[in-house]
């Protein structure tokens, strides 16, 4: 973190703001009063339950926790239905931008029965509660209605982010044994279709526990169907509409979403019914200030991530809030496309990611100044250490000099906000998540896991269960206990570094792990590592993220050739040629996000006498540092030689 950093703030809010705000003082004094009978309230608040529970939470069998034991619910109901029963059924839902500038607005009540139709095809597709469903889908309107279809009919959906390859959309319906999956023939990226279908053939192509594939037509490309596809306007057409649902108990799972860790195997981490959805909608509710009726909220994240699943599906939807979904890029086909949909939607509360601020800081200022942002009164930023300066370019060019700024930190695991301000009521100090909400109890730690004091850095925990985390990673109860659990004894441990200022702010440092944070996206360094020995020119890898910019950090590969490759990386071109191979490879194996952005050949990697490579060091390496301290190393000149072969 940049030691301006302090230069900045506090921003206290207008009194006008706090006199508005949906998240007001008086929820911490609640919260600290008695946090169970917080939790209830908010749960019984917010959401509609066919059955009330009888146990706000059963900690019992930690760390796996029980929220709301004995109430029983449907979120698609809450999603859906509600809204319209209660009379909001004109309200727009989803006003969708497609990337070629299509549009279509969506209502309550179109969404509701939308979600009926899907519902009907999936169960004559044959699924049934707790069957699997995977999504590889673009973000297109049908991304949604399939998760609300799954959550109907108490299936759990596992959505893939479309940017993943085939290989690793295959290892992910294989985890979760998916019965039926939903993709589309394609989606529009950079103004051109990016085609879905073929990459889902593959996938299933041999052994498979897929029955049928629905397929949603979105560019009209020519399409290969096999006797498993189904059109998705066909499935829905001769589906009857499952109008009628079933309610399921609170902890009954929701969804499995993948995530790197420190291992190359993905997690599948799962998320239930009742906490989940209290926690999602809480947190939308009083962090991002949401008035639904008023407000027109954007959360520019992907559904194939955690934020696009709580943020633009469970959490507005379940609040009834009007939100623009957008299919595309932020540069398509300009570079203000983003502020020309805020001008034309109106859009009052904008949430989006710090890479996202840097790479418009870095375009200028001058394309948003085009566009009229007055409706704009709230923005958040989520996924990664958002760095003043950029907080202060967001506040000033797209916040009107004004708009307070909600720094989110949170996770996949921990499903829904943990940490913010509350912008009727913190005095916000750019650069830092502050604290955690009301009802979070988050602190940060020693090495022997005792609180530390104001200007100290440690490791961020969370101390007690909270509705909305993760109830395991799918099949692999032990991996949750050994990954969370056993760092700290009975704190949840979230990887992270943090600090703790004189004001007693917490400021997230980032991962103290191998995971690697690129333009938000998480990416674990042994997952790219095992992707590029599979290459057949590699013999050893060692990736690091090295820090960036723009995206945060960036990929930064250093690999030992074998023999057979060695001698064609003697010539300039030949070894970029197969630098640049080995770059595909990782993007067929894994997704084009995690491509490295540099990838170096060594012939030797830092080590220590018990054969563990130094990725600190080669970290100094890729920030064009000189190596620090090696002297643990089975050798310590490695590095001297390492600097030596780059400057060549
Ligand atoms: C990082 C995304 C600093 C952090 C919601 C965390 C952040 C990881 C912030 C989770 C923030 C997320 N400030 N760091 N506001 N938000 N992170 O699972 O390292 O994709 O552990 O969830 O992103 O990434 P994930």
């Amino acid at each position: 973190m940049s030691e301006t950093a302090e230069e900045y703030g506090p921003f206290p809010p207008s009194p006008e703001f706090s006199q508005q705000a949906v998240g007001q003082k008086s929820l911490y004094e609640e919260a600290d009063a008695d946090r169970e009978a917080f939790w209830a309230k908010q749960a019984r608040e917010r959401l509609t339950w066919a059955k009330d529970f009888d146990k706000v939470l059963d900690w019992s069998e930690a760390p796996v926790a029980k929220w709301f034991v004995g109430g029983e619910l449907n979120v698609a109901y809450n999603c859906a239905d509600r809204h319209v029963e209660a009379g909001n059924g004109d309200r727009v839902a989803l006003h969708f931008v497609g990337e070629p500038g299509d549009e279509r607005d969506i209502t309550y009540a179109e969404l509701t029965e939308l979600v009926q139709k899907a519902a009907g095809a999936l169960k004559a597709a044959g699924v049934e509660k707790g069957d699997r469903v995977a999504l590889y889908l673009p973000m297109i309107p049908e991304a949604i209605i399939s998760m609300l279809a799954c959550a109907r009919l108490g299936a759990v959906h596992s959505v893939v982010f479309g940017g993943f390859s085939s290989d690793a959309l295959r290892t992910r319906i294989a985890d979760g044994e998916a019965k039926v999956v939903i993709t589309a023939d394609g989606g529009y990226r950079r103004g051109k279709p990016s085609a879905l279908k073929p990459a889902v053939d593959e996938a299933i192509s041999g052994e498979t526990t897929v029955q049928k594939v629905l397929v949603v037509k979105r560019t009209g490309e020519e399409t290969e169907m096999t006797d498993k596809d189904v059109w998705w306007d066909d499935a829905l057409e001769a589906a009857e509409p499952a109008v009628d649902f079933d309610t399921f108990d609170s902890e009954h799972p929701l969804f499995i979403l993948y995530t790197s860790g420190t291992t190359g195997k993905p997690k599948g981490i799962f998320h239930t019914t009742g906490g989940y959805l209290t926690q999602a909608a809480y947190t939308n509710a009083v962090v991002h200030d949401v008035h639904p009726g008023e407000d027109v909220y954007w959360c520019t994240a992907d559904v194939g991530w955690v934020t696009g699943h709580s943020y633009i599906v469970y959490g507005p939807l379940a609040n009834g809030v009007t939100q623009v979904l957008y299919e595309g890029t932020p540069d398509s086909p300009h570079q203000g496309r983003w502020w020309e949909i805020v001008q034309n939607k109106k859009v009052s509360i904008f949430y989006t990611a710090p890479t996202a601020i840097r790479t418009c800081m870095k375009w200028g200022k001058e394309i948003p100044a085009e566009y009229d942002l007055s409706s704009v009164r709230v923005l958040g930023s989520v996924g990664e250490p958002i760095n003043p300066e950029a907080w202060m370019w967001f506040r000033d060019n797209i916040g009107g000099g004004s708009a307070p700024i909600v720094d989110t930190w949170w996770q996949t695991e921990t499903g829904a906000i943990m940490m913010s301000a509350l912008p009727g009521v913190t005095s916000l100090v750019p650069g830092s998540a502050q604290a955690p909400v009301p009802g979070i109890t988050a602190d940060v730690v020693d090495e022997e896991g005792k609180s530390v004091g104001n200007g100290e850095t440690g490791y961020l925990v969370i101390r007690d269960p909270w509705p909305s985390m993760l109830r395991g990673i799918w099949g692999d109860l032990q991996r949750y206990k050994d990954t969370y659990w056993s760092r700290f004894e009975d704190m949840y441990f979230a990887g992270d570094g943090a600090k703790r200022d004189e004001d007693g702010n917490i400021w997230v440092l980032g991962r103290v792990d191998d995971v690697m944070n690129v333009s938000g996206h998480r990416l674990s360094t042994s997952e790219i590592e095992s992707a590029l020995v599979s290459h057949d020119a590699v013999a050893e890898a060692a990736v690091v993220g090295a820090a960036d910019e723009t995206t945060g950090q960036a990929v930064c590969a250093f690999v030992i050739l074998r023999e057979e490759a060695r001698d064609q990386a003697a010539d300039d071109d030949k070894r970029e040629e197969l630098v640049q191979a080995m770059r595909s490879h990782v993007g067929k194996q894994i997704g084009a996000i995690a491509k490295p952005k540099t990838i170096l050949v060594v012939d030797e990697l830092p080590k220590t006498r018990s054969g563990k490579i130094m990725r600190r060091l080669l970290k100094d390496v890729a920030e064009g540092r000189e190596a620090g301290d090696a002297t643990t190393l089975a050798d310590p000149s490695v590095m001297e030689k390492i600097q030596a072969g780059l400057k060549k």
